[in-house]
């Protein structure tokens, strides 16, 4: 029904993420296994658009929540399409994103929230970054064949469970590049240029929404169908090469994040 809700704080940042679980089975067993685990959580009841909810934090703070009931969209009758396999008919307006893809997470130890995901979450790694010293300061995860879903990347501050950013998904470059025509149109900031990462291979543009929170318009990446697939892993070495091509990483991308310290 819908991917993100607005709610008005005095700083930015991101109130809760949700992950829809496959079944309500699935549900109980992951707050079977999040009990197991020894985390605290609550059911929420009464949220707009899905049944219950399972909050509960992660190691690094973020507020997470598990739910399966869900109410589709039903586009009123101006708005129903002829083709019935997208929710409704394209309004061509603004860039036209498809999906919320994906949210990367600034942890003060980013390979502790991984395993942590990957244990009681059940996400699996794709890839990920080891520094000559054997620490892990970026692991990206998927929940199924997307090649990614949920990211976390140290926190150079040292701070605790902020938002580095979320990322909407285009289908196309060009889309991309009509993103970043309307952000200059409209004043809004444009922190780093469309480029390419390496890591996972997205196409990408990122700004700063006007509440301060850093968004990405996303393009490319991969599905990943191999059910043996190993995670990919980059070293210091490699990843001190940079994006895949396009614009230097911006100096703000290594420190900025919400809330702002
Ligand atoms: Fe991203």
């Amino acid at each position: 029904m819908y991917s993100l809700i607005l709610t008005e704080s005095d700083r930015a940042g991101v109130g809760h993420t949700a992950l829809r679980t496959t079944s309500e089975q699935a549900l109980a067993r992951r707050v079977r296994a999040l009990t197991e685990a020894g985390v605290d959580g609550e059911w929420v009841h009464g949220s707009f658009g899905h049944g219950p909810g399972y909050q509960f934090r992660g190691p690094d703070g973020h507020l997470y929540e598990l739910y399966y009931e869900t109410k589709y969209y039903d586009p009123p009758d101006h708005l129903r399409p002829f083709l019935k396999n997208q929710p409704q008919k394209l309004t061509g307006r603004g860039v036209g994103v498809k999906t919320l893809d994906h949210v990367n997470f600034l942890s003060s130890d980013a390979e502790r929230d991984g395993d942590f995901v990957e244990a009681v979450l059940g996400l699996k790694l794709t890839e990920q970054i080891r520094l000559d010293n054997g620490k892990r300061p970026g692991v990206w995860y998927r929940a199924m064949n997307k090649s990614y879903d949920v990211v976390y990347t140290l926190d150079a501050t040292g701070a605790r469970g902020r938002l580095h950013h979320i990322a909407f998904r285009v289908d196309t470059n060009e889309s991309i590049w009509r993103a970043a025509d309307l952000f200059v149109d409209h004043g809004v900031f444009i922190e780093f240029a469309p480029s390419k990462h390496a890591i996972n291979q997205t196409y990408f543009v990122y700004v700063y929404e006007p509440g301060g929170n850093r968004i990405e318009v996303c393009a490319g990446g991969y599905l990943v169908l191999a059910p043996d697939w190993q995670p990919i892993t980059w070293t210091e070495a490699e990843r001190a090469r940079g994006q895949a091509w396009g614009n230097k990483t911006v100096e703000s991308f290594h420190h900025y994040g919400t809330p702002v310290v």
